[in-house]
Formats: C-alpha cells, sequence, structure tokens
C-alpha cells in the first residue's frame, strides 16, 4: 500500500464502536489488521483519514444511531473529501449495497464474516475508487482466521471471541441473520491468542460468544467450553476467566460444577432468562422453562452461594399479557439477580416475532418496563448492602468516573467497587473492605496488595 513508502506520514483510523462486546473484540481485531497494513490509531474522528463505523442491529434504537453518527461523519467529510467512511458489523451485513446506495458519501460496507477483506477493499478504493458491499455470510467458516494475530500489549483486561455466530433462532432475535451459522475457534488458535495477551500484560480475559456453552458442540471447536475453560485456567499470567452469554439451556451441572472448581472463575455468569413465562419463552423459542432456570440457578448458588447472576430480560413481546408479565415479576423476585438488563421488544428484520400479530401497545411496554425495573433496582440495592463489612479483591480498571481522587474496579462477582487513592496500575489486585452500599456500585477501603487467589 502507498501507505508504507518511508518518509510518508502514516494514515490514521478512527473506529466507533456500537454493540456487544463482539463487536468491541471486532473492532480490536480490525485495528491490528489496519495497523499491519501502515495505519495508525487517530486520537478522535477529526484527525482520522478513515473512519469506520462498527454497528449494532439487535434492536431498533442501536440500529438508528449508525444513521445519525453516519450524518455527523459526512459533515467532516464535507470539510475534508480525502476521508474514506466505512460501515461495518451487524446493520453492514443487514443492510449491505442499500447503504451504499443511500449514502452516496459512504466509501464500503464490510460484513461481519469479511473482516479480512478490509485492507484490500481501502486498496482497490485507493487505486480505482471502487465502492463496494463485501458481505458474504454462507457457511460454517471462522471469520478469524484468515487475521494475522497481533494482540496489544499492555491491556490488563482482554475480550477474546471462541465462536461466532447463532444457530438458536429465538423468534425476536436478528443475530443468527447479521452473523450466521454458529462456528466455534479452535481452541489451538484461542489458546495462543489468551497466551500472548498473557505474556502482553493481559490479567482479566472474557471469552465471547452469543452462546458459549455450546462451545465446540458445533463445527470448529474440538473441545468442550468447561475443557477450555481448564485449559485458559493453566495459562501463567492470566488471573481472571470470565465468559459472556451462557444460554440457559445449554447451562450444563459440569459447569455448574465449574465455578467451585476453578480457581481463576470468576464467580458470575449472566444467564438471559428474557421472560418469567413459560408461554412466552415458549413463543420465544427459547427452549427452557421457568422451573428449568430456577433448577439451574439452584445448582449454580449450590456450588458458589455468592455467585453473580446477572440476566436480560424484554417485556412487551407480542401476546404478553398481564399474567404473563406478572409472571416475569414473580420470576425476578424469587431469584434476586445481581443486576439486569431489561429491553422493550422491538421488531426486527426477517425475525419470526416480526410477523406475530398480537403486539403489546407501547404505553403498555414503557409501563412494563418501568415497573421491573423499580423492582430490580430494590433488589441490586439490598443485593449490594449483604457486601456492607465484609473484604474483597478487585482488578483495578482505572479512575472512577465520579471522582478524580478515586480508583475503580470489580470484585471477582462483577460487583463495581470504587476506593480512594490513584497510585495503582491497571490490572493491579487490591483487597478492599466494603464500608457501603450504593445503588449500582459499592464503596471500600484499602487492606493492601492482594494475593489471596492465583
Ligand atoms: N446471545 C444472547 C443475547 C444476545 S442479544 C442470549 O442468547 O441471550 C442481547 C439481548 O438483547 C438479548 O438477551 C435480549 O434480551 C435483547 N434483545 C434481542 N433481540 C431483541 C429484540 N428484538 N427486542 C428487544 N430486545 C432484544
Ligand atoms: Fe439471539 Fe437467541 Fe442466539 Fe441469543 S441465543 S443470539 S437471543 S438467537
Ligand atoms: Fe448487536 Fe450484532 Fe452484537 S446485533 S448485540 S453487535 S452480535
Amino acid at each position: 500500500m502507498k501507505n508504507n513508502f518511508p518518509g510518508m506520514s502514516k494514515k490514521k483510523f478512527f473506529i466507533q464502536t456500537f454493540g456487544c462486546q463482539m463487536n468491541v473484540y471486532d473492532s480490536e481485531r480490525l485495528g491490528q489488521l489496519l495497523e499491519n497494513a501502515g495505519y495508525q490509531p487517530a486520537e478522535n474522528p477529526e484527525g482520522a483519514d478513515l473512519i469506520f463505523l462498527n454497528t449494532c442491529s439487535v434492536r431498533e434504537k442501536p440500529a438508528q444511531k449508525v444513521y445519525s453518527s453516519l450524518g455527523r461523519v459526512h459533515g467532516l467529510k464535507k470539510r475534508n473529501p480525502r476521508l474514506v467512511i466505512g460501515v461495518g458489523g451487524c446493520v453492514a451485513q443487514q443492510e449491505g449495497e442499500a447503504l451504499l446506495e443511500r449514502f452516496p458519501y459512504l466509501d464500503f460496507v464490510l460484513g461481519t464474516k469479511e473482516l479480512f477483506r478490509l485492507p484490500a477493499i481501502l486498496e482497490d478504493l485507493e487505486n480505482s475508487g471502487k465502492r463496494q458491499a463485501a458481505i458474504h455470510l454462507e457457511g460454517r467458516t471462522d471469520p478469524y482466521a484468515s487475521i494475522p494475530l497481533s494482540p496489544p500489549a499492555g491491556k490488563a483486561f482482554s475480550f477474546v471471541s471462541i465462536m461466532q455466530g447463532c444457530d438458536n433462532y429465538c423468534s425476536y432475535c436478528v443475530v443468527p441473520f447479521v452473523r450466521g451459522r454458529e462456528v466455534s475457534r479452535p481452541s489451538r488458535e484461542i489458546l495462543r491468542e489468551i497466551r500472548s495477551l498473557a505474556a502482553g500484560g493481559a490479567k482479566e480475559v472474557t471469552l465471547l460468544g452469543q452462546n458459549v456453552n455450546s462451545y465446540g458442540q458445533k463445527p470448529g471447536g474440538e473441545i468442550g467450553f468447561v475443557q477450555l475453560l481448564e485449559e485458559v485456567e493453566g495459562i501463567s499470567g492470566i488471573r481472571r476467566i470470565r465468559f459472556t452469554t451462557s444460554h440457559p439451556k445449554d447451562l450444563s451441572p459440569d459447569l455448574a460444577r465449574a465455578f467451585g472448581r476453578l480457581s481463576k472463575l470468576c464467580e458470575h455468569i449472566h444467564l438471559p432468562l428474557q421472560s418469567g413465562s413459560d408461554r412466552i419463552l415458549e413463543r420465544m423459542n427459547r427452549g427452557y422453562t421457568r422451573e428449568e432456570y430456577w433448577e439451574k440457578v439452584g445448582w449454580l448458588r449450590h456450588q458458589c452461594p455468592d455467585i453473580g447472576i446477572t440476566t436480560d430480560l424484554i417485556v412487551g413481546f407480542p401476546g404478553e399479557t398481564e399474567a404473563d408479565f406478572a409472571a416475569t415479576r414473580e420470576m425476578v423476585e424469587r431469584i434476586r439477580f445481581d443486576e439486569f438488563f431489561s429491553f422493550k421488544y422491538s421488531d426486527r428484520p426477517r425475525t419470526r416475532a416480526r410477523l406475530f400479530p398480537d403486539k403489546v401497545p407501547e404505553e403498555v411496554s414503557r409501563r412494563r418496563l418501568a415497573e421491573i425495573q423499580s423492582l430490580q433496582t430494590k433488589i441490586t440495592q439490598e443485593r449490594n448492602k449483604l457486601w456492607e463489612g465484609r473484604e474483597v479483591e478487585i482488578l483495578v480498571e482505572g479512575r472512577s468516573k465520579n471522582n478524580a481522587q478515586d480508583s475503580t474496579g470489580r470484585t471477582r462477582t462483577h460487583r463495581l467497587v470504587n476506593f480512594p487513592g490513584t497510585d495503582y496500575p491497571e490490572g493491579a489486585p487490591v483487597k478492599l473492605k466494603i464500608t457501603q452500599a450504593h445503588a449500582h456500585s459499592l464503596r471500600g477501603e484499602p487492606l493492601g496488595e492482594g494475593e489471596t487467589r492465583p
């Protein structure tokens, strides 16, 4: 690429990421690809020669954000006509060529399984001005296989994608259509990546997939998820292992036991319930009942009484009656999650639920959302209160957002703790005594360097 001629200043790229941690991971890999191709990161969009929007289509609202960002980026291109603009991720996959037609100033569209094509697309653009949409999705190929691995050094917290796609087809969900069929990455690739992250200073690694519990059951991976966790446990330098997301239908007793057995595996699980009504779970095609979910919570708490359990809920799914919603409220009260993310149902392209006739009116969904959120806020507060007076270990994530004199980090159970002092390097373990519980965080006092756990 011309970019590589000695003496020329390097071109700069800026990636804006929307959506889930998968996209965060993809943006990191794309950044590595661009650096290998001779680019360097820009501090802000104004200083960039290439702006890439990595998008999310899971609900209408995040999908719409892309369009406002594109408007802003268009403003920059009017001042600098040489600015290259690309859209990637799940909206790119969904819309493809249509984006190029609708936005004449957009230079390229990059689907979720063609990340490796980015340098070639940029070269085509530079050489012949060719605008293109690379959105091939078919087959069970590993989209990361053809991207050279050069994990960043000096990052204490890292994400590693262990699989791509989803075969579950929950009736509301666009992910199977925009991420393709489920494929596991080969375990040796994943382990090689984590080893090199650890060599570069990583302390905590989060394994990512839409449904990590089925790792290795689909083409690609040769070992099961628990075995993969055991292998990661053996990597020196890594102190903590997390993973997300677990699907309740595939959570095995073996995985529940791993929480009691693997010392680096953090005591937290994100286990999306979606609804507490069996009738709605069935219509969602989730593959479990409320009692099965409750039984699995029992396995987890039996292994690990303090385990942090968080969830996702959808209110106002088509056909959700007051009785269905009451069943969800009842499950929230029974399970007492540590925290949750809750959403109003949103129609997505190509999904089955989009065609369900019995849509819930917006004002009803809004009321249900407010109701369930205020219930959970109370429960979160009560659950946080139980930690007052206890000793915990956190890994330092950085300065507190609310107070420049404080640092912040998370417990193994995923609770955010703020504490006085700013002299701690990122990733350092610190033991704290919890002095106060707030609505969404804890406050602690340092007790010294934490060395109780590996
Ligand atoms: N793979 C994960 C979730 C991925 S999407 C799982 O199986 O649970 C993240 C969350 O967005 C989902 O858990 C769900 O709560 C929410 N979500 C997905 N599609 C949605 C839709 N059409 N409307 C509202 N919320 C949705
Ligand atoms: Fe979507 Fe269901 Fe797959 Fe999760 S498991 S990504 S909700 S289809
Ligand atoms: Fe969004 Fe795609 Fe993730 S739709 S939630 S960015 S897989």
